[in-house]
């Protein structure tokens, strides 16, 4: 999963030449067998450990923002102080070294101990703490709150049957059989156990009494809670299709769900993909790379438009058709008849199973029924609480005022959902912290990474600066004048900046 291949050489301990680091420079170097980057922010010096605590991303490539280094692939920030992950999707800190200047030379001396994060005033300590949903906004924040000193009670509940995963890996490496199992886990069991998290997996809220604070459960159980945290997330949207009987089209948010595919596909040499989203294609890119023969099928004219654009679409296009896959745009799957698909323009394709990525519908069906105010999906003010007091969402469930487009939005990203975890956690122990952050989302389609930072749903003009086709370009959406999201595609430190350009306004 690294995507850090140079070897750094430069023994940092021996001392390098202060005029070798710029303001905000980087060198990478070692420390005995770890490797280092040497950072300079103003006059200040840093030493930290090169590599990211989420996939291992090279941080000597990303951006140094005040006491803050991040991360080039997925947008991670950490603390130069404190190696403290302060943002998703990073969760776990990276070490720190003492740095010492002697004349005109810089030292990197001892590592320093990890330090703890000074934990918020708590200026609320709810009796408890109940977590509906075990996805990346609900486990963000269960680590949050234990990282912030809350010591009560607290309660994890997931309809899914493992605990949290990484959910993005489940399209990507490890449908592609280049990820093992023990890969997906967030973290191990054990660390629910020593954070006094209590995981209660397999298990569905069905109704919530915000009168009584108090949630059921499908096993017929109670729980009471002081405080609640709605992270629900979505679910995908299921298709009927004539003809198709149970278990032959298959669907894609689980792990359950991914060991499945894993599992037809071992035996398979055919399968249909119903829909070009970015799980429908990165679904076709990792059954591609098992070798299965992929027919793409889709009511769209180009892959993406929509999120995209038709140029950047298009481009995703050619690189899944010089992988071998055909699309069949324009037209839905009329019929299944056993291994027979049957395609609205007249088609037939013959496959061993269909997996549909169709879109996904938030999860808000018990918040809905519980009187909470919705406006598709779960409507959250900006500091993610919802109508009931005392109770929050965030996550995929969540529409929340967001002040760069000054629209409500919700989306669908990873990182936007660990980050409402991490801020939500925060707010549920009385901070009145903003959501603000810049919408981050990236997909990968073979070898090709797609960093896109911003929200645009609706754009007048897209710039792009460079060639897709090279592999190097920056894709700008605006709308009268104005850039609402940028789309880079080797280019990462390009998409870190305009982050940090678009948080400023
Ligand atoms: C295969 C796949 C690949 C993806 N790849 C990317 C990517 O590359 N980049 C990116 O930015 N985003 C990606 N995403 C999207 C990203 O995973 C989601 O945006 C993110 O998981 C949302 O987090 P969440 O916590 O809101 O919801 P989820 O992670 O979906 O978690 C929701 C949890 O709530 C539980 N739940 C739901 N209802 C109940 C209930 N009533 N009672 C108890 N538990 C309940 C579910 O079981 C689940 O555990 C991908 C998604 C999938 C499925
Ligand atoms: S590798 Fe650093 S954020 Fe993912």
């Amino acid at each position: 999963m690294s995507e850090t291949k140079e070897q750094a050489t430069l023994d940092l301990t021996k001392g390098v030449a202060a005029s070798a680091l710029t303001d905000k420079g980087m060198i990478l170097g070692r420390v005995g067998d770890e490797e280092v980057v040497l950072v300079q922010s103003g006059t200040e010096l840093f030493a930290i450990r090169a590599h990211c605590s989420h996939y291992r991303g090279p941080l000597v490539k990303g951006l140094v923002y005040g006491d803050t280094v991040r991360c080039p692939l997925h947008h991670a920030c950490f603390s130069l102080r404190t190696g403290e992950a302060l943002r998703a999707p990073a969760l776990d800190p990276i070490a720190c070294w003492r740095v010492e200047r002697e004349g005109d030379r810089i030292f990197v001396r001892e590592k320093l101990r990890e330090a703890r994060p000074a934990p918020i005033s708590a200026r609320q300590r709810p009796s408890s703490i109940v977590i509906v949903g075990g996805g990346a906004a609900g486990v963000a924040a269960a680590e949050m709150l234990r990282r912030q000193g809350y010591d009560g009670p607290l309660t994890l509940i997931s309809a899914d049957a493992d605990p949290p995963v990484d959910r993005p890996n489940l399209s990507k490496d490890f449908l592609a059989g280049e990820a093992q199992d023990d890969w997906i886990p967030l973290w191990p069991n054990d660390f629910y156990v020593e954070k006094r998290i209590e995981l209660v997996l397999g298990r569905r809220v069905v109704s919530i009494d915000p009168a009584q604070r108090t949630v059921h459960l499908d096993d017929g159980s109670d729980r009471p809670y002081g405080s609640l945290l709605l992270a629900t997330g979505a679910d995908p949207v299921r298709l009927t299709i004539s003809g198709a009987t149970d278990g032959q089209v298959h669907y894609l948010r689980s792990f359950a769900d991914s060991r499945i595919l894993v599992e037809r596909a071992a035996t398979a040499r055919k399968v249909v993909v119903i829909g070009a989203s970015f799980i429908g294609l990165e679904v076709a890119a990792s059954l591609r790379a098992r070798g299965l023969s992929v027919d793409v099928v889709a009511p769209d004219s180009t892959p993406l438009e929509r999120v995209m654009g038709v140029e950047v679409g298009r481009f995703v296009r050619s690189l899944h058709e010089a992988q071998g896959v055909r699309f069949h745009l324009g037209q839905t799957v009329a019929r299944v008849d056993g291994r027979d698909v049957t395609l609205s323009g007249g088609g037939r394709l013959d496959c061993d199973f269909l997996v549909a990525g169709v879109g996904v519908k938030p999860m808000s069906a018990i918040a809905e029924q519980a009187g909470l105010a919705m406006d598709r999906g779960i409507a959250v003010n900006e500091y993610l609480e919802t109508s009931a007091p005392g109770i929050f969402a965030a996550g995929d469930v969540a529409r929340w005022p967001d002040p760069h487009t000054g629209e409500r939005i919700r989306v669908e990203h990873w990182v936007v959902a660990e980050r409402q975890g991490q801020v939500a956690a925060r707010n549920l122990l009385g901070g009145r912290e903003r959501f603000d952050a810049v919408p981050f989302f990236w997909s990968q389609h073979y070898d090709v990474r797609i960093n896109y930072i911003g929200h645009a749903e609706r754009w007048d003009e897209v710039f792009i600066d460079g060639s897709l086709e090279a592999l190097d370009c920056s894709v700008e959406y605006r709308r009268g004048g104005r850039t609402l999201a940028i789309a880079t595609i080797g280019r990462d430190r390009q998409n870190l900046e305009a982050e940090a350009r678009m948080e400023r306004h």
